[in-house]
């Protein structure tokens, strides 16, 4: 005779009574708490609640019956770590858009060295730099209600100029959420140039726009030659806007403020460059000749040192 598949589980339940007792068991824990989570949790995820992505995903047992079928039984809701990671992303996100030279995406001021350098003198200079740029950081919304930046000087290469500036714009996006533009003197002028043909006006020009009104921007290595009248023009147009409107400007270069006024002409950026920011000194001395020293000796021995090195 044949049987229905009831009949046929009734059977198998009584030949089994540990399976029996299972049945029940999770029919009543359903009953009572009928909402399953499916993720299943990852290291990923720092409360180990959700699977790394931030969601969770559940599902409502009791839903399965007919009158529910419209609704939807599965769900997923915000995990514990998801503002946090909303937040990490977006700080990834804007230091991505900045332009901080990739070499220093993950430069902190914290492992900003000073003994790296030789003389006493230098690790003194780089002391008082590295504290410098920490009380910045700390003082970050009176520097900002002052408009006040930083220039980075050392007529040294190497020296560390770029490197602390990533690390304090790193730092700046991290503590404070601020948004960034991070680009070198010459592309900014390259940018411009290609967008407007030696045509510049001061008027709504966007590429502009977004250098003069971007809460943050450093310009690195500015003067590092003599500027085209173009670019001489270009340059005062955004530092006069930013001084006028307070916006905290960052600058690195070999040359000292008080040189500037011997390559941009009448002193009118000059004088606007010093009472935006401070001048901070770096170390005459070139952490990276050292760097490439000790990279090439790394290399030279893969190379050519004897087998078995
Ligand atoms: N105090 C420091 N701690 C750790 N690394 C450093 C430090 N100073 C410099 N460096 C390293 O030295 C190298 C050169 O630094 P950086 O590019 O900042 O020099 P620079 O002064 O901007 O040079 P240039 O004048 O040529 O632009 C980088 O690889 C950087 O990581
Ligand atoms: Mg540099
Ligand atoms: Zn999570």
């Amino acid at each position: 005779m044949l049987q229905t598949v009831g009949q046929a589980l009734e059977s198998l339940l009584k030949s089994r009574p540990e399976l029996a007792k299972r049945m029940k068991d999770a029919n009543a824990l359903l009953e009572t708490n009928p909402v399953e989570i499916l993720t299943i949790p990852s290291d990923k995820c720092p409360h180990r609640s959700c699977d790394g992505s931030g969601w969770i995903w559940k599902k409502d047992w009791s839903k399965r019956t007919p009158e529910f079928r419209e609704e939807s039984d599965e769900w997923q809701e915000p995990c514990a770590c998801y503002e946090q990671r909303k937040k990490q992303n977006e700080i990834s996100r804007k230091i991505d858009l900045s332009g901080i030279p990739f070499i220093f995406r993950e430069a902190t001021v914290r492992s900003f060295d000073p003994l790296l350098y030789k003389s006493q003198k230098s690790i003194d200079t780089a002391t008082i730099a590295k504290q410098a740029a920490v009380k910045f950081i700390e003082n970050f919304e009176e520097m900002k209600n002052a408009g006040k930046g930083l220039y980075l000087f050392s007529e040294k290469k190497g020296s560390g100029k770029t490197r602390l500036a990533s690390s304090i714009a790193n730092a700046l996006v991290k503590v404070h959420g601020v948004d960034i533009a991070f680009l070198k003197a010459n592309d900014l002028l390259s940018q411009i140039k290609k967008t407007f043909s030696n045509e510049i006006s001061t008027s709504e020009i966007d590429i502009i726009q977004v250098f003069r009104k971007v809460e943050v921007l450093v310009i690195d290595d500015i003067a590092i030659e003599k500027p085209s009248e173009f670019a001489e023009r270009v340059f005062f147009d955004i530092v006069d806007y930013r001084l006028e409107h307070k916006k905290v400007t960052f600058f690195t270069s070999n040359k000292t403020i008080e040189n500037l006024a011997k390559i941009y002409k009448e002193g009118r950026v000059h004088s606007r460059i010093n009472k935006m920011c401070l001048e901070l000194y770096l170390p005459e001395e070139s952490i990276r000749d050292d760097e490439a020293e000790k990279e090439n000796a790394d290399i030279e021995k893969i190379l050519f040192g004897q087998a078995g090195d």
